[in-house]
């Protein structure tokens, strides 16, 4: 069942409920925030101190990062992660498949604060699919007579047992860049145990976040991507953050499906790129 509704935040939101899962979705930012296959812990990590207002980012679920990934290229005064996640987005359709998953819509084609951005002709669309797995697929079409460039990500926020006890296997050999440190070669599984903050390049690997908590996988497939971004905040930098507990980095992980750095793309005029992450749960 798909049914749209006013949050107790009063933010527009949509819930999905059928045999397999349940998910919520906001339309602030087309984002993403709970997914859960009957009978298991949540797939998705959501802060205890998110702020659920209008023209405010989300903190935990899948925030979408577009039209640039990080700070803006040119301008500091420019929102952190382009403005998709700051906008609010509409209800384009939904329907039952016939394998008992549910699909929903969102559109963005124009933003809430236009003034505060350039000028863009686009049409996003977000193709949630809400089963036995979760895809999320945003489809960025260029409605302009120029070729435009962007960057973003799907930055998933995964719910952990505990960040010292998973590691995140699919990144073996991948070549990464980071502000923290040097660049440098992923060696094995990534495990955690400082600030880490990633971003691995010329990669379409899948990843597993291997829980031993949780007694289980979660499996991060993707399409559309060249690279994948890793995150977790440490102590330092969930205190300096205001919508994140100061030890909630325990029971979080990031993987992001992106087009971040040299991934960047470009659109021709009339064309469009789809950026897709496929999650599901697998037992260890
Ligand atoms: C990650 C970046 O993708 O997003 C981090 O690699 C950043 O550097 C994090 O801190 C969260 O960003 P924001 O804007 O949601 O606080």
């Amino acid at each position: 069942m798909i049914n749209v509704f006013t949050d107790r935040h009063g933010l527009p939101a949509v819930s999905i409920k059928n045999d397999l899962a349940a998910a919520l979705i906001s339309l602030q930012g087309g984002h993403v925030m709970e997914y859960v296959p009957h009978g298991e812990e949540p797939i998705l990590w959501m802060s205890s101190q998110s702020y659920f207002e209008q023209g405010k980012p989300i903190r935990g679920g899948i925030p979408i990062c577009w039209p640039w990934f990080g700070a803006h290229p040119d301008n500091p005064d420019m929102p952190a992660h382009g403005f998709a996640r700051l906008c609010l987005w509409s209800v384009a359709g939904g329907k039952e498949l016939e394998d008992g998953s549910s699909e929903v819509l969102l559109r963005l084609d124009k933003c809430e604060v236009p003034e505060k951005f350039p000028a863009m002709a686009f049409a996003l669309q977000l193709r949630v699919t809400v089963g036995r797995q979760l895809s999320v697929a945003l489809e960025i079409a260029n409605t302009s007579g120029m070729t435009f460039y962007f960057s973003g990500a799907l930055h998933t926020y995964f719910n952990i047992s505990d960040i010292a006890n998973i590691s995140v296997e699919g990144l073996d050999g991948s070549r990464y860049v980071s502000a923290l440190e040097p660049e440098g070669v992923q060696q094995g599984a990534i495990t955690f145990s400082r600030e880490f903050d990633r971003v691995y390049l010329g990669t379409d690997a899948t990843c597993y976040i291997v829980d031993t908590g949780f007694k289980r996988k979660i499996k991060i497939a993707k399409k559309g991507s060249l690279s994948t971004v890793v995150w977790n905040p440490w102590i330092e930098k969930s205190q300096r953050m205001p919508d994140f507990g100061d030890e909630e980095y325990h029971r979080m992980v990031c993987i992001e499906t992106a087009n971040a750095k040299e991934d960047q793309r470009h659109i021709l005029p009339g064309e469009s790129h789809i950026l897709e992450t496929i999650i599901s749960k697998e037992s260890l």
